[in-house]
């Protein structure tokens, strides 16, 4: 969507604090032992709690609250019985919509004890998501995001995953505009326009290029089989450059 009004802007304040919170109290709650489910439980209950419902469930029948995703699962893992484990990469991804608006965040977290390479892979999980949001603005190329992520991660030795973009996002949870790279792509030719509301969520890997199928309809898993992170913001293209929606606070 393009927000059009201060009343719809302070309403994607509202959900994108809200879905931001929520995965800030999923990310706290993470420990070894405890199943998906559980901490799936914790973040239906805050969003609840907000006045909020979870996206994923509303927008495609997803059976979850969250999507939480474990080491060679990169993104849509269905909470579940699975065991977090010391050592675990752990992906959460938090998307909720209040009032008839959405906002979209995740981020991976890594269980302890761990390795300095994973460790390292998050850091710049986070680097690579930034240097993509600091491309956002009115009137600015869609492009320079992919190309900027995918100069961040060939300069620190990366792989990002190709066949997972960034999407539009604001009255639905996948909307117009589709298919944003976070990788350099020379077909893109779209513009920024003011207002425009989208998620940047680049997959930083150790070696993967693509996510694949595996055994149920919703999980995607690196390919190959590597270390990867995702961090995701919701943000709007402003005169004066990005404004992040899903922040905690
Ligand atoms: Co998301
Ligand atoms: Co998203």
């Amino acid at each position: 969507m393009t927000v059009s009004s201060d009343d719809e802007l302070e309403a994607l304040k509202r959900i994108g604090r809200i879905v931001a919170n929520t995965l800030e109290a999923m990310g706290k709650a993470i420990a070894p032992g405890m199943t998906t489910r559980e901490l799936d439980g914790i973040g239906r209950a805050f969003l609840a709690a907000h006045g909020a419902r979870p996206a994923p469930e509303l927008a495609y029948g997803f059976p979850g609250a969250t999507c939480i995703s474990v080491n060679e699962e990169i993104a849509h893992g269905i909470p579940g019985d699975r065991r977090i484990g010391p050592g675990d990469l752990v992906n959460i991804d938090v998307s909720a919509e209040r009032d008839g608006y959405f906002s979209d965040t995740g981020a991976s977290f890594a269980v302890p004890p761990v390795t300095r390479a994973v460790e390292r892979l998050c850091r710049d999980g986070r680097r690579a998501l930034w240097t993509g949001l600091r491309q956002v603005g009115a009137d600015r190329p869609l492009a320079g995001i992919g190309q900027a992520v995918g100069a961040f991660a060939k300069q620190n030795g990366y792989t990002l995953v190709r066949n997972l973009a960034s999407h539009g996002v604001g009255l639905s949870l996948h909307e117009d505009p589709k298919e944003i790279a976070t990788w350099p792509d020379a077909s893109e030719r779209r513009i920024m326009g003011e207002g425009l509301v989208f998620t940047v969520e680049p997959f930083l890997s150790r070696g993967a290029t693509v996510a694949e199928d595996g055994g149920d309809p919703w999980t995607l898993y690196g390919h190959p089989r590597a270390p990867t992170v995702q961090y995701e913001h919701t943000v709007v293209a402003t005169r004066a450059g990005p404004l992040v929606l899903t922040m905690p606070g």
